[in-house]
């Protein structure tokens, strides 16, 4: 797989894009797929798995870190006005652009990243976006707010507070948030290094988490129901093609999970 760094700017700055190739983006034998990861705050680690698309089926698949995660740009001492989402739609333009796949290309965007991708296609209207596949997105703010959320009422006490201290204790909150996501992010046990890897990007006491918590500052309140009822809702309506596939032995990274099955889906849906 080839991997390198190419710049992107925002608003008169450059900063560094991380990136990392399956399969070859100019043979056309199927459209690029862009991969957009979780968090915000994680890194495409844990998504790996897709490359599996392009050994299997050919599809050229595109993972990147997006800026402030893993061996991207980091930004610890900006403000956190800087995390808005124009910033990650101007690095994914580029990202196409480097590529010159903005006049074809599919995207897939899991958990954060699917509120990244479905704002993207009405913000900024891609012409050229062929699929947009959506892996556990429309929980993405439950997951955020888990620390007083109802799914973390059926945890022992110590991760309910562990939960409730938050950013402001990263060692207690990190430790919750682990058993947390155990249940409720990945049943595979136990957990893949990838998957590790990324995690620690965001909860462990030495993560740079200046992306997560400027993204929730900006964003929790306005990502919550006004954008997902009155925008989305009608949004999804409207789509002449939809497709919604259950996977009922996964939790919240069904493409570990439900490896196989996920990637038939994934590609037959790509083939539509
Ligand atoms: C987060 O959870 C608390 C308590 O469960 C609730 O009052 C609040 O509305 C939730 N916020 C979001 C953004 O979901
Ligand atoms: C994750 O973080 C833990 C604790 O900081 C460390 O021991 C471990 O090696 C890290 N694992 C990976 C895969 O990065
Ligand atoms: C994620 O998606 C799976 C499969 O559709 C679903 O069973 C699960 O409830 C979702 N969980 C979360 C936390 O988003």
């Amino acid at each position: 797989m080839v991997e390198r760094s190419i710049s992107f700017h925002h608003q008169g700055e450059e900063y560094q894009t991380w990136y990392k190739v399956a399969g070859n983006p100019s043979s056309r034998t199927r459209t690029p797929l862009v991969v957009a990861h979780g968090g915000p705050g994680l890194s495409h680690n844990y998504l790996l798995p897709l490359s599996s698309l392009a050994t299997k089926f050919s599809i050229p698949v595109i993972f990147y870190d997006q800026i402030g995660n893993s061996r991207s740009t980091h930004l610890p001492s900006k403000p956190s006005s800087l995390w808005t989402i124009d910033l990650f739609f101007d690095e994914l333009v580029d990202l196409l652009k480097h590529f010159h796949i903005q006049s074809e290309f599919d995207l897939l965007s899991h958990s954060w990243g699917g509120i990244l991708g479905l704002e993207f296609e009405v913000c900024r209207q891609p012409e050229r976006l062929r699929h947009l596949v959506l892996t556990n997105s429309s929980a993405d703010t439950r997951m955020w707010n888990a620390s007083t959320g109802e799914l973390s009422k059926a945890f022992p006490d110590d991760v309910q507070k562990g939960l409730a201290v938050g950013v402001t204790d990263m060692e207690a909150y990190g430790k919750a948030l682990r058993m947390f996501h155990k249940k409720q992010g990945c049943l595979v046990d136990p957990w893949p290094e990838e998957l590790v890897y990324s995690m620690n990007q965001s909860i462990s006491p030495s993560a740079d988490i200046s992306v997560a918590v400027g993204m929730i500052i900006n964003r929790l309140d306005r990502i919550r129901a006004p954008i997902f009822d009155s925008v989305f809702e009608p949004f999804f309506r409207g789509i002449r093609q939809v497709k919604w596939v259950t996977m009922e032995k996964s939790s919240h990274t069904p493409m570990w999970e439900e490896r196989e099955r996920y990637m038939d889906l994934v590609n037959g849906f790509l083939s539509m």
